[in-house]
């Protein structure tokens, strides 16, 4: 059982979760996830590791609750248990010595860009964040990602908090004004793509960490297939992050949906009954 050490509200709908997993910790690297199921009856999801402390032997997730296990694992407490969390999986994503790199996080991809921030500052990069949120009660980890970075840009789609638009209005600017190196760009597919034609018209390398619907994230069961480039990808062992100018997008989108009718079975959990 894997014992819940805190839990914390840092929105209206996003919430991070410390865990006690130290064989996780000991070897959990930038990028990388877990896969959770919270009883014996839940369904097992995806989740990046926000944060790891190998001396507490804990892990850090932050989650937004969209549907019926988010809003599960929303309503558990410091000292519940989940009955199993599998990880570290994935590929580390790549932290190396490269220059300049813009980092940006939409929603609750700023969790997943986080640790990469760090990593990259930490051997000495410019780092560059960019930070999106449909709104003001949407923006998270605004001071931890500007303790880290070198420049922190906010957009709020509505305008309440930061500047008014979309992480691709500050982007654009700083590409013109400057050379990058790299980009990473984390957050809803739709994001990602604009961010990935704008930079391949700056012709700047760009990474993005892929969020295809998994089941088993061990390479079994082809839930999470992506095409990148001619190739055919599993997220879950090949990724989750890949070359951006080379993702098939649209694909993505499409088989992302088609569990919709399922995700609208109303949740039977306290909260909702
Ligand atoms: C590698 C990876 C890392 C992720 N990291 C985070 C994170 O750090 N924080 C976070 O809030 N979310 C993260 N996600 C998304 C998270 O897994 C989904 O929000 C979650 O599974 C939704 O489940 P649900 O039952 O609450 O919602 P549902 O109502 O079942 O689904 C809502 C939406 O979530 C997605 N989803 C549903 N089931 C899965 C699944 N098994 N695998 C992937 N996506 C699914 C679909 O797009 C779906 O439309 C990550 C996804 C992947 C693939
Ligand atoms: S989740 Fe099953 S192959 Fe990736």
């Amino acid at each position: 059982m894997y014992k819940i050490l805190n839990v914390k509200q840092l929105s209206e709908e996003i919430k991070s979760m410390v865990i006690s997993a130290p064989e996780i910790a000991k070897k959990a690297k930038p990028g990388q996830f877990i896969v959770l199921r919270i009883d014996e009856n839940g369904e097992r999801i995806p989740l990046t590791i926000n944060d790891f402390d190998a001396k507490t032997g804990s892990i850090t997730i932050i989650f937004q609750e969209v549907g019926k296990t988010t809003r599960k694992l929303g309503m558990l407490k410091k000292g519940d248990s989940l009955i199993d969390v599998a990880g570290p999986l994935g590929h580390p994503g790549k932290v190396e010595k490269l220059g300049t790199v813009v980092c940006i996080g939409g929603g609750v991809g700023v969790a997943v860009v986080y640790p990469e921030v760090r990593a990259l500052k930490e051997i000495g990069n410019t780092v560059i964040s960019i930070i999106g949120a449909r709104n003001r009660d949407m923006v998270i980890l605004e001071d931890k990602m500007r303790e880290i970075s070198d420049e922190l840009h906010v957009t709020t789609d509505d305008g309440s908090y930061g500047r008014k638009g979309v992480v691709t209005d500050p982007l654009k600017e700083i590409l013109m004004k400057k050379k990058a190196d790299l980009v990473i760009a984390i957050g809803p597919i739709i994001m990602m793509k604009f961010v990935c034609l704008m930079t391949k018209e700056f012709d700047v390398p760009t990474i993005v960490n892929l969020n295809p619907i998994m089941v088993d994230g061990t390479g079994m069961c082809g839930s999470c297939r992506v095409t990148v480039g001619d190739e055919t990808k599993f997220a879950c062992v090949d990724g989750p992050e890949f070359n951006g100018h080379l993702v098939d997008f649209d694909e993505l989108t499409n088989r992302n949906a088609r569990f919709l009718n399922e995700e609208k079975e109303p949740c039977r959990c306290k909260k909702d009954s």
